[in-house]
């Protein structure tokens, strides 16, 4: 179960931040009100919210889940990939330090949090544009010593490895079609997402919930098969910055 969440909200030059998605300008307004749901659905997950304010010398710093890696007993602060959100991690460590050890990813290696995925006893981490070898292998080498088991795995077509697989829970993942062919995640029970609902990977279990984007019907119907309580959240603005719910937060 977790507890606790860390949150940043958007700011003003949110719209500058670095996105591929070719889906537009977000709305600065919108995006607030979408980021206020996203924070009471975490409420009403039995979440203490820990929020930020905004960081407008960072446009993509909404996106704290790249800053850092945290489990109930300890954190690692991350060192982001991309030149433009490099510092945003510094916030963050002052953030986590009264409340967890906390160790760190340094120079050269790089790994945005958003390439790392739990599974129980399990952690797999995405080589990525954004996570480098050395960066996967110093936390490799944190999480051993944690007694985790650890798979590197190199991803291609995406953002970070969690734009295209996502933890249910109960060896469930949600995950897109072009990487479900990895062995390192063929003993998992794979809900494929449709190809005309992709973003919809990114889905977040919280405790007794999974959080979904609003929008994906197909994705919806299969996760309420699986027997998950669901709250929909309109993501639209975030999804245009290339984030998704994952993305938003650091829970443990
Ligand atoms: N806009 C999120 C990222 O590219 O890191």
């Amino acid at each position: 179960m977790f507890t606790k969440a860390v949150v940043r909200k958007p700011a003003h030059t949110f719209a500058s931040g670095i996105t591929e998605a070719n889906l537009g300008k977000p709305a600065y307004k919108l995006a607030l009100k979408q980021h206020d749901a996203y924070c009471e659905a975490l409420a009403k997950c039995g979440l203490e919210l820990i929020v930020l304010e905004a960081d407008p010398e960072f446009p993509d710093s909404c996106f704290v889940e790249d800053t850092a890696v945290v489990t109930k007993d300890f954190g690692v602060i991350a060192r982001p990939g991309n030149k433009k959100r490099l510092g945003e991690e510094i916030e963050i460590k002052k953030v986590l330090e009264p409340l967890l050890p906390l160790y760190s990813i340094t120079e050269p290696g790089t790994l945005d949090g958003g390439d790392v995925m739990q599974a129980d006893n399990q952690f797999f981490i995405g080589l990525s544009n954004r996570t480098n070898l050395t960066g996967s292998r110093q936390l490799k080498e944190i999480l051993d010593k944690q007694n985790y088991t650890i798979y590197v795995i190199p991803v291609c077509n995406i953002l970070h490895f969690k734009t295209g697989v996502n933890y249910l829970g109960e060896n469930n993942i949600l995950i897109q079609e072009s990487i479900c062919t990895m062995n390192e995640l063929s003993a998992f029970n794979r809900i494929i997402i449709e190809q005309d609902e992709l973003y919809a990977a990114n889905c977040l279990r919280v405790n007794d919930y999974v959080l979904i984007p609003k929008g994906f019907p197909k994705t919806k119907s299969n996760v309420e098969k699986l027997g998950y309580k669901i709250i929909e959240l309109d993501m639209s603005e975030f999804q245009k910055m290339d984030g998704g719910l994952s993305c938003l937060s650091l829970r443990f």
